[in-house]
């Protein structure tokens, strides 16, 4: 009886030693500010990822460039609102460190022509849902007729602090978790979406330069990835063709309007038109199109408005964008009822649309799995190239 007992005691307090273990593993692994260096070696084992330098501990950007302070004596500026001067004294800076790095994500330059397409999404750290059901829905890493298709989500760091410290958080775990989490340090706002293009181009460069197609998104769009592969495969197979598709806006200029979020004021440009561009929340470009946007790119001073700014980009380069209709970034003109809205067939011909919400990402995708989906005449929509 008493041998029993001693068996049952020690076993349970080895039992309980061992939880303690794996609760102390696991705070740690929830806690990255407790021992940092630590959590850094056994991620760099688990993932040999290296990250290009430690994460920020007090989740300030890092800034090694500094503000030009000469914007004041710009004409007007103390009129302007905040997030405008605050562009105009940030411009200049193109260079971020990355907090999250996802290095491998097309096993290294070299064999990153293997991957035929790479699903590069804008999102904000807070976004969590949206990356989940992307990750479940349209943006599943697998083979899609015999072709490779890579995800992987752009962001920065939330510009509330109190947000930052847990978002940072939210965003190493789903690193660990997804690989695909690529996040530099600097503020993710909307007037930093061209930022974070740019960056997304650099890092490009470095790592995944072989890639052979790039959608370049944001996170509430649904992508049909069926037919986006179908699209891409069926074109003619030469390496250094230029693509660019999307919803092509031209004839339009900087909205001089102080309420509007668009708002741009002489100070930025004093151009009252924009070349002709693809609206931001879905483009579909070849990898030497990406490429010669960056090279483009390297001259042209930092617009806020980010797809503008890929027009420009284009503009220098000598490239066009184009339509293509199965791309609608400004949601598309639906069947009259709701219901119908929601029919899959209708969504079964195009390539992306913008502006659904996460669960109607998760039932329209599961529609058009059903094999058993029988749609009427299939009308021909893409018919932008
Ligand atoms: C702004 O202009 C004034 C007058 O020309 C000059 O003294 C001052 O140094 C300028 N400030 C900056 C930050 O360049
Ligand atoms: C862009 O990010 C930088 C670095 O965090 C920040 O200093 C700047 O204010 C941001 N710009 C805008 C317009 O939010
Ligand atoms: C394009 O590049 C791939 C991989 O480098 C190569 O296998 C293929 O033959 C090339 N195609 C053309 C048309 O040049």
């Amino acid at each position: 009886m008493r041998c029993k007992r001693s068996g049952l005691e020690i076993f349970t307090l080895t039992a309980v030693g061992f939880l303690g273990l794996i609760f102390l593993l696991n705070e740690n692994d929830r806690d990255p500010t407790l021992i940092p260096r630590q959590e850094t070696a056994e991620e760099d084992r688990v993932s040999h990822v290296l990250p290009t330098v430690p994460p920020t501990r007090d989740h300030k950007p890092v800034l090694n460039c500094r503000e030009n302070s000469a914007v004041v004596n710009v004409s007007g500026f103390a009129q302007l609102p905040d997030h405008i001067k605050d562009f105009l004294r940030y411009r200049h800076c193109k260079e971020f460190p990355r907090i999250l790095d996802v290095p491998n994500k097309c096993g290294g330059a070299q064999a990153s022509k293997n991957v035929f397409l790479l699903l590069a999404i804008k999102s904000s750290p807070g976004n969590y849902e949206r990356r989940e059901i992307i990750r479940k829905t349209w943006g599943v890493e697998k083979v899609y007729q015999g072709v490779q298709v890579r995800r992987l989500f752009l962001t920065g760091v939330s510009s509330n602090l109190w947000e930052a410290k847990k978002t940072n958080r939210l965003l190493r775990l789903e690193r660990r978790e997804h690989m695909d989490i690529l996040q530099w340090d600097f503020y993710d706002t909307f007037f930093n979406l061209t930022l974070k293009q740019v960056l997304f181009h650099q890092w490009m460069e470095e790592m995944c330069p072989g890639v052979r197609f790039i959608f370049n998104g944001d996170d509430d769009v649904f992508v049909n990835t069926y037919n986006v592969v179908q699209y891409l495969v069926g074109l003619p197979s030469t390496n250094n063709s230029h693509l660019y598709v999307g919803q092509l806006i031209f004839n339009v200029g900087p909205i001089r309007e102080t309420w509007s979020k668009y708002y741009v004021p002489e100070q930025i440009t004093k151009s009252n038109s924009y070349p002709p561009y693809c609206g931001g929340g879905g483009i579909l470009m070849s990898g030497f199109t990406f490429h010669a946007i960056y090279q483009a790119s390297l001259d042209i001073e930092l617009f806020p408005i980010d797809d503008v700014y890929l027009g420009m980009c284009l503009d220098k380069a000598g490239l066009a964008p184009a339509s293509h209709m199965g791309m609608s970034t400004v949601g598309v003109s639906i069947p009259s009822s709701k219901l119908e809205a929601f029919d899959p067939c209708y969504y079964k011909e195009l390539l992306m649309v913008h502006r659904f919400i996460p669960y109607e990402m998760l039932v329209m995708w599961q529609a058009l799995q059903e094999p058993n989906l029988v749609c009427g005449q299939m009308n021909k929509v893409y018919v932008g190239m």
